[in-house]
C-alpha cells in the first residue's frame, strides 16, 4: 500500500523516479508526487495516477540527480492534491513521503498544536514530518538524529523517506512494518518499496529491515539501528528479469498473467516434484515435517486470494494428512485472543509477503510458541523472514492488482505439502500418491489447454458483461473457487457477485434467483458431481441463467446450461488450479469491455501493508 521510490546519483532524478512509480503503482494509486532537490526542495504532487501527474508539470523545472516519489493509497484524509505526498515541513525545508500508518498522530498533532504549528493536509505524514523538524530545531542536531529520536515516540507501520534542503544529495530512510529495498549502483543509489524501479539500473539490493535507518548518499550507504549502531547491510541479488514486470505485447498485467500460468505453476514444481522417483524436496518444509505430521491442527491464516488458497488446502490436508485444520482471515485471527496450543502448526499464506494483518497475526500465533511455516511468492519479504520455514511459490512479479498466477502457485504448494506430509505419516497409499503426483505434473499442460478457450471466454464476457449482480456456486474443493470467481468479477468488473457453497444456496441466496441473474456453477467431475447437478436444476426450475466450468465430455451437464466453459478432467483435489483459469478469464474480460481498469481497480490496492 503506497509505492515509494527514491534515487540520488549522477543521473537526472525525475525520470528514473517516475518510472519507478509506473512500476509501484499498483500499491496504490490515489494520488502522486515526486519532491526534487537541487538547492532547494522543489514539491510536485497531485490527485490521480502518476500520468496525470506527469500532465500536469510539463514544462516545470524538474531538473535534479536526488529526489522522492510516492504513489498513495489513501489511509488519512481524502485521496485529494493536499493530501497528496511528499509532504514538506513547516519550514519548507524538509520533504518527506511515507507508506504506512502513524498511530498516535493524534496526540503528536496536539502537542505541535500546541506549540503553534498548523497543518495543510488532514494526514499523519504531515504531523510525523513536521515532529521530525521540531526536534531537529529544538536539538540543533542532524536530520538523521531527529529521526531517529522521532521514530522512538512513533506508534504504528511505516516506510519514510526525508529529504533535507541542508544536506544536498541525501536521503534518510527508515522502516518499520512496510517494505523497503535499496539497490546498489555505481555512485547511485535507488530506492523502493520492491525491486521493481531499480531492476534496470542493478541487481544488487539489500532489504532494509525493521528499526533500521538509512543515510543514503550516491556513493555511501550507512544502515544503523534506532540505537546508533552501525549495521553490515547485507547485500542480495536479484534473481528477476526486466521482462517479468513488463507487458511484453499483453494488454494488461493481468492478462499476461492469467496466461503465465503453466510456465509459473511448472516453475512452481519444477526441483521439487519428482513423478517418477516419486518424491517432494521441499528443503524449507522438510525440518518441520515431523512437527507438522504430528500436528494437532494445521491453522492456515491470509487474507483476499490467498485467504481462498488456503480454502482449497483445508479440504487437501484433512484428506491427504487427516489433520485437522482451520483457515482464519487474519484480520479475525489476530484480535480475538486465538488459543494456539502447543503442537499447532501455523501456515500463512501471502504473495505479497507484506499484508499487515497476515504479519501482525504470524507474530501473534509465534509469540504463543506456534511453527510459522511461509506459502509466500516475494522472495525476502516480511512474511517470508518472519517464518519459520516454509515454501516460495516461484510465480514471479504479480502485478495486476487482481490476485491470479500466485493463486494457481499457492495451491500447487500447498498441494505438495499436503502430498508430502501425508506420504511421511503414511497416511496415502502408494498408488494414490503415485498417481497425484503424476496429475500435478500434468497441471500446467492442462492449463494450457485451458487459456485456448479464452476467445471463447471473450464471447461470454460480451454476453454477461451488463448483468448487475452474479452468484457463484461450488462445492467441495470447488467451493472455494466459486469464492474466488466471484471476487475477481466484483474486483475487476464492478459487477456485485456472491459466492456460496452450492448446497447453502438453498438457505438464502435462491430468493435472488429470477431469468436475469447469471448463476456460475463450479461443476467439475468430482465427487459431488451429482448433487451439484441437482442444485444447477434447482436453479433452472427457477429460470436463472446457467453458466458453468465443467469437465471435458460432460455433455449431460452442458445439455442443462446456458453457457459452459470446458476445462480437462483432473483428480478433484488438483481440480482447482484449472476450474479457476476460466472464472479469471471471464472476470479479466467483463471487466474490459465494461471499460474498467482492470490492472487498478478503484480503491485497492495490492500489497495491503495497513490494517
Ligand atoms: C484479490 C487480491 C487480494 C489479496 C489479499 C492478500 O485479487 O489480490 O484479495 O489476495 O490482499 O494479499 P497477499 O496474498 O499479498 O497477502
Amino acid at each position: 500500500m503506497c509505492g515509494i521510490v527514491g534515487y540520488t546519483g549522477p543521473r537526472e532524478a525525475y525520470p528514473v523516479i517516475i518510472k519507478g512509480l509506473k512500476r509501484l503503482e499498483y500499491r496504490g494509486y490515489d494520488s502522486t508526487g515526486v519532491a526534487l532537490q537541487n538547492g532547494g526542495l522543489k514539491v510536485y504532487k497531485k490527485k490521480g495516477k502518476v500520468a496525470e501527474l506527469e500532465d500536469s508539470i510539463v514544462g516545470k523545472d524538474l531538473h535534479a540527480h536526488v529526489g522522492i516519489g510516492h504513489t498513495r493509497w489513501a489511509t488519512h484524509g481524502e485521496p485529494n492534491d493536499r493530501n497528496a505526498h511528499p509532504h514538506s515541513s513547516a519550514s519548507g525545508k524538509l520533504a518527506m513521503i511515507h507508506n504506512g500508518i502513524i498511530e498516535n498522530y493524534a496526540q503528536l498533532k496536539q502537542e505541535l498544536l500546541k506549540k503553534g504549528y498548523s497543518f495543510k493536509s488532514d494526514t499523519d505524514t504531515e504531523v510525523l514530518l513536521n515532529f521530525v523538524e521540531d526536534i531537529k530545531t529544538n536539538n540543533h542536531c542532524s536530520l538523521e538524529e531527529a529521526v531517529r529520536i522521532a521514530l522512538k515516540r512513533v506508534v504504528g507501520a511505516y516506510v519514510i523517506l526525508l529529504l533535507d534542503e541542508e544536506t544536498p544529495g541525501t536521503i534518510i530512510a527508515a522502516r518499520k512494518g512496510s517494505p523497503l529495498v535499496i539497490g546498489i549502483g555505481k555512485g547511485e543509489h535507488f530506492l523502493g518499496s520492491d525491486a521493481s524501479p531499480m531492476l534496470e539500473y542493478t541487481k544488487e539490493v539489500v532489504y532494509v529491515n525493521d528499526y533500521e535507518l538509512a543515510i543514503i548518499k550516491p556513493d555511501e550507504l550507512i544502515l544503523k539501528n534506532l540505537g546508533n549502531e552501525t549495521i553490515t547491510p547485507y547485500v542480495q541479488k536479484l534473481d528477476i528479469e526486466l521482462a517479468a514486470i513488463e507487458k511484453v505485447g499483453y494488454d494488461h498485467f493481468m492478462l499476461k498473467e492469467i496466461f503465465e500460468q503453466p510456465q509459473t505453476i511448472y516453475d512452481c514444481l519444477r526441483g521439487r516434484l519428482d513423478a517418477i522417483a516419486g518424491t517432494i524436496t521441499m528443503s524449507g518444509i522438510q525440518q518441520y515435517s515431523g512437527q507438522i505430521m504430528n500436528a494437532n491442527r494445521i491453522v492456515i491464516i491470509a487474507c483476499g486470494t490467498s485467504w481462498h488458497a488456503g480454502l482449497v488446502a483445508e479440504y487437501i490436508f484433512e484428506e491427504l494428512c487427516r489433520i485437522n485444520v482451520e483457515v482464519e482471515y487474519a484480520s479475525e485471527f489476530r484480535y480475538r485472543n486465538p488459543v494456539i496450543n502447543k503442537g499447532d502448526v501455523i501456515i500463512a499464506i501471502s504473495q505479497s509477503g507484506e499484508t499487515a494483518d497476515t504479519l501482525v497475526a504470524i507474530e501473534t500465533a509465534k509469540a504463543k510458541g506456534a511453527i510459522i511455516l511461509g506459502v509466500v511468492n516475494v522472495v525476502g519479504s516480511s512474511i517470508a523472514r518472519v517464518s519459520h520455514g516454509g515454501a516460495y511459490t516461484h510465480a514471479g512479479p504479480e502485478i495486476g492488482v487482481a490476485s491470479t498466477k500466485a493463486f494457481t502457485a499457492q495451491l500447487a504448494v500447498l498441494t505438495m505439502i499436503a502430498l508430502k506430509v501425508a506420504h511421511d505419516k503414511g497416511s496415502i497409499d502408494k498408488e494414490r500418491y503415485m498417481h497425484l503426483l503424476n496429475e500435478l505434473h500434468e497441471i500446467p499442460q492442462k492449463v494450457s489447454k485451458v487459456l485456448e478457450s479464452s476467445e471463447h471466454i471473450k464471447r461470454l464476457a460480451e454476453k454477461y458483461k451488463e448483468a448487475s449482480d452474479a452468484l457463484y456456486l461450488g462445492r467441495g474443493y470447488n467451493f472455494a473457487v466459486a469464492l474466488e470467481g466471484a471476487l475477481k468479477l466484483k474486483e475487476i468488473s464492478y459487477i456485485h457477485a456472491e459466492g456460496y457453497p452450492a448446497a447453502e444456496m438453498k438457505h438464502g441466496p435462491i430468493a435472488l434467483v429470477d431469468e436475469n441473474l447469471p448463476v456460475v456453477f463450479v461443476a467439475t467431475k468430482d465427487s459431488y458431481h451429482e448433487k451439484i447437478v441437482s442444485n444447477m436444476q434447482e436453479i433452472k426450475a427457477r429460470k436463472g441463467k446457467l453458466i458453468a466450468v465443467i469437465s471435458e465430455g460432460d455433455d449431460y451437464t452442458a445439455a442443462l446450461c446456458n453457457d459452459v466453459m470446458v476445462v480437462p478432467e483432473a483428480d478433484e483435489i488438483l481440480a482447482p488450479m484449472l476450474s479457476v483459469i476460466p472464472l479469471q478469464l471471464l472476470a479479466y474480460y467483463i471487466g474490459v469491455a465494461k471499460g474498467c481498469d482492470v490492472d487498478k481497480p478503484r480503491n485497492l490496492a495490492k500489497s495491503v501493508t495497513v490494517e
